[in-house]
C-alpha cells in the first residue's frame, strides 16, 4: 500500500504546481487529497489526467494521512502544522513559519538531506524561501570545493514568488498601461508593470529587507553559519523563475574554468554558458523546468579567489513545489516513515 498525502493550499500557485510534480514523478501515493480554505471546498483541481475536488482543511481528519505538502502561507501553517505533525502526519512546509526552528529540519535534497533526521521532534519539515533554494544548490559544490568565504547576490525574482494574486496584479497593470487605464498597485507597493521594485518582504531595523535576511540566515543554516553572504532583492516583471548575479569569495583557489567542470558534475544543475548572444539561461526557458541553470561564468579580478555567475530557476518548481517533493522522496526512499494504512 502506498502513502496517503494531503496537499493544502492545492488551488495556489504553489499547490498547483506540488499536485502535478507528484504525477509527473510518480510519487508513491495511493491516495492525494486536495485542501484549501472554505472558499474552495468543491473546486477541482488538476492532478496528473484526473482532477480532484478540493475538500476544506478545517474539516479534514489527518489520522490516516502520512505526508501533507503545505503550502497556505506563514499563519496557517502557524496554526495547523503543529496540530496535523501531531496527528502523526510529517508535514513539509513552504512558508517561512518554521524555517529558523532549531527543531525543524530546511532542506534543500541536493545539499543538506542527511540533516532531515531531526523531523521527527515536531514532524514538521521546511523549504527554504525560494531565491535561496536555486542559491545554495549551486554554492554546494563550489563550497566542498574551494570553502566559500563571501556571497554577494543580487536577485531578479518573479512575481510569482507573491502568489496568484501578485501574477493577475502584473497581467492587470500590463494590459492597463497598453489601453491607458489608470494603473493601481494592491499587492506590489509600487507599480510593477515595467517597472522594477527594490522591497520584497518587510524593512528591518537594519535597513535590509526579510527577504534579503532570510537568504542569510537560511543559507547559513543549510550550507554553513561561517558563510558570510549580501543580498540585494528585487521584484521584476517576469511572471516565472528567478535570476541571481552571484559573487563567490573562497578561501581557496578555484578558477571560473574549475567552477564549471564542478557545476557540470553537479546533481540539480545545468550550465549553459557558450560566451555568445544567446548563450545563457533566462528566465523565460527555466520556467516550467526542474534545473538551477547556471551561466555567465567568469573570474572576479577584483578579489584573490572570485568567481561572478549568473543563476536562473523556477521558482515555483525548484523555489517550493519540487523542493517539497523531492523531500518527501527523502522520507520515503530512507524509510524514515511508513504507510499508516498499511502499519494499521
Ligand atoms: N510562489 C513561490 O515562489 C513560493 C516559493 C517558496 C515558498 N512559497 C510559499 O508557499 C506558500 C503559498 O504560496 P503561493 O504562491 O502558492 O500562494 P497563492 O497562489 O496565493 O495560494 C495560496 C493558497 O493558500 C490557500 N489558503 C489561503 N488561506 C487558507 C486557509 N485559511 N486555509 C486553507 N488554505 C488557505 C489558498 O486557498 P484558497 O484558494 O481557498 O484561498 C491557496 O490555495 C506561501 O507560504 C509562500 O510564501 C512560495
Amino acid at each position: 500500500m502506498g502513502y496517503k498525502v494531503a496537499v493544502v493550499g492545492a488551488t495556489g500557485n504553489v499547490g498547483r504546481e506540488i499536485l502535478s510534480i507528484l504525477a509527473e514523478r510518480g510519487f508513491p501515493a495511493d491516495e492525494v487529497v486536495a485542501l484549501a480554505s472554505r472558499r474552495s471546498q468543491g473546486v477541482e483541481v488538476s492532478f496528473g489526467d484526473k482532477t480532484l475536488k478540493v475538500k476544506n482543511l478545517e474539516t479534514y481528519d489527518f489520522s490516516d494521512t502520512d505526508i501533507c505538502l503545505m503550502s497556505a502561507g506563514g499563519a496557517v501553517s502557524k496554526e495547523w502544522s503543529p496540530k496535523i505533525g501531531a496527528a502523526g502526519c510529517v508535514v513539509i512546509d513552504n512558508s517561512s513559519q518554521w524555517r529558523m526552528d532549531p527543531d525543524v529540519p530546511l532542506i534543500v535534497p541536493e545539499v543538506n538531506a542527511d540533516a532531515i533526521t531531526g523531523f521527527a521532534k515536531k514532524n514538521i519539515i521546511a523549504n527554504p524561501n525560494c531565491s535561496t533554494a536555486q542559491l545554495v544548490v549551486a554554492l554546494k559544490p563550489l563550497h566542498d570545493a574551494a570553502t566559500i568565504k563571501r556571497v554577494v547576490v543580487s536577485t531578479y525574482q518573479s512575481v510569482s514568488g507573491a502568489g496568484k494574486d501578485a501574477m493577475d496584479e502584473l497581467f492587470t497593470q500590463t494590459r492597463a498601461v497598453f489601453v491607458s487605464d489608470p494603473v493601481e498597485p494592491k499587492k506590489f507597493p509600487k507599480r510593477i508593470a515595467f517597472n522594477l521594485i527594490p522591497q520584497i518582504d518587510v524593512f528591518m531595523d537594519d535597513g535590509f529587507t526579510k527577504e534579503e535576511w532570510k537568504m542569510v540566515a537560511e543559507t547559513k543554516k543549510i550550507l554553513d553559519p561561517k558563510i558570510k553572504l549580501t543580498a540585494t532583492c528585487v521584484r521584476v516583471p517576469v511572471f516565472i523563475s528567478h535570476s541571481e548575479a552571484v559573487n563567490v569569495e573562497f578561501e581557496n583557489e578555484l578558477s571560473a574554468e574549475d567552477a564549471r567542470k564542478i557545476l557540470r558534475e553537479a546533481p540539480g544543475i545545468l550550465v549553459i554558458d557558450t560566451r555568445e548572444p544567446g548563450g545563457y539561461a533566462t528566465p523565460h526557458e527555466a520556467a516550467g523546468e526542474d534545473a538551477t541553470y547556471i551561466s555567465r561564468l567568469r573570474d572576479d579580478p577584483t578579489v584573490d579567489n572570485g568567481i561572478a555567475f549568473w543563476c536562473v530557476s523556477d521558482n515555483l518548481r525548484k523555489g517550493a513545489a519540487l523542493n517539497a517533493v523531492q523531500i518527501a522522496e527523502v522520507l520515503v526512499n530512507r524509510k524514515l516513515i511508513t504507510s499508516r494504512r498499511k502499519a494499521a
